[in-house]
């Protein structure tokens, strides 16, 4: 059974160990939803003893933790996310990788974790992509490849310390649009009662603790048919923080707004969009955004790596929905936003900034 089984995977190696350009996956990439799919590999580095250990390659969907880990019970777990695309010629590309590995880092420190260094970052992702390049969706298609790498503390523990050990993981899974429509107009709700993070917690890391203190929320306002929450700051519930799974902005004229605030996640795709608004001339304004200033905008948005650019037609809060242009339509700025970010991501337009960097082949 077993010596069959051997000879069997030696007939057909997994992918990720031929080191070639398979053919596609067969998938029907126009239409992916944003859910995770398997594919043929991730990549593991164990930090054990103070080292981190080589990254390790495998088709094993699994983990094998102690169940006393860390993560499982006192939740060290960070990730990060960010998206793979394939180029009008054939070629793929990251879209601002370092920026995810330093992000991480961030995150490690905030959570007293161990940081993993950014050139094993970038690395493994470099790695894993090119073990699983059938499932980079192709140019056109309007998907891209999602990496998602993340660290947990798997020491066993019952004490409420830090992990002394730590895995990180690189798996990836080719995504449609995080909101179903893509670039659609979707409204949001003004959440009130429900607190994401507050000014001294972990809200401006990407610790998985965040995500689930926000599923309430998020996951009643769909009901309600909203598709996302915007969470106002916890203290004066004066001011726009931010939606569960993205940065705000607004647009006032020919200035783009967006919030400062301590408990919300620096964002790397609304760093990018403020530097394009910039170049296109708008004034850009990270402050604190008052909820009063609901009825002044022209255009909102969000902003994030599974979200890219989404346009949002209305925002309900309290009683009173605000609605931004026509419905189903989204405002001139926010468009020529988002076909300049995702001209740079897919490499239809030249990246001035050097945000992308071509995935060569084995
Ligand atoms: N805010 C939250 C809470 C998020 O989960 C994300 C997604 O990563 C973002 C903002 C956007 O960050 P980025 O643009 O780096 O993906
Ligand atoms: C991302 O945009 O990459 C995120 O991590 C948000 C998540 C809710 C999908």
């Amino acid at each position: 059974m077993h010596a069959s089984l051997q000879t069997d995977s030696l007939m057909h190696p997994p992918a990720y160990l031929e080191g070639t350009i398979m053919d596609r996956a067969d998938l029907d990439f126009a239409h992916l939803p944003f859910a995770y799919q398997k594919t043929d590999a991730n990549i593991r580095y164990w930090f054990r003893d103070g080292v981190w250990s080589e990254g390790e390659l495998t088709g094993d969907e699994y983990i094998s933790l102690h169940m006393a880990a860390v993560c499982l019970h006192y939740g060290q777990e960070i990730f990060e996310g960010l998206k793979v695309f394939e180029r009008p010629d054939g070629r793929i590309q990251t879209f601002r990788l370092v920026d995810n590995a330093l992000r991480l880092q961030r995150s490690a420190r905030k959570l007293l974790m161990e940081p993993v260094p950014e050139d094993v970052f970038c690395d493994a992702v470099r790695r894993v992509v090119r073990a699983n390049r059938r499932f980079v969706p192709p140019y056109g298609s309007g998907a891209s490849l999602y990496v998602r790498p993340y660290e947990v503390g798997v020491s066993a523990e019952v004490g409420v310390k830090p992990s002394r050990d730590y895995l990180f993981l690189v798996f990836v899974t080719p995504v449609g649009p995080y909101y179903k429509a893509g670039f659609t107009p979707v409204r949001l709700k003004v959440e009130e009662q429900i607190d994401r993070a507050a000014p001294g917690g972990v809200g401006d890391v990407k610790a998985g603790g965040n995500y689930a203190a926000g599923m309430r929320a998020t996951i009643a306002c769909k009901e309600e048919g909203y598709s996302e929450v915007l969470y106002l700051d916890v203290r004066e519930k004066e001011f726009i923080d931010e939606s569960g799974s993205s940065n705000f902005f607004a647009i006032k004229g020919d200035t783009f707004v967006t919030p400062a605030s301590p408990s919300i996640l620096g964002s790397i795709t609304n760093m990018s969009v403020q530097q394009i608004a910039r170049d296109m001339g708008m004034t850009v304004e990270q402050r604190p955004v008052e909820v009063s200033e609901l009825p002044t905008f022209q255009e909102a948005g969000a902003l994030g790596t599974a979200a890219a650019i989404t346009p949002v037609e209305s925002i309900t809060y309290r009683s009173t929905i605000y609605t931004y242009g026509k419905p189903g339509v989204a405002g001139p700025k926010t468009t020529e936003l988002y076909k300049r970010l995702t001209g740079i991501q897919y490499g239809e337009i030249e990246d001035p900034y050097g945000w992308t960097e071509v995935i060569e082949e084995d």
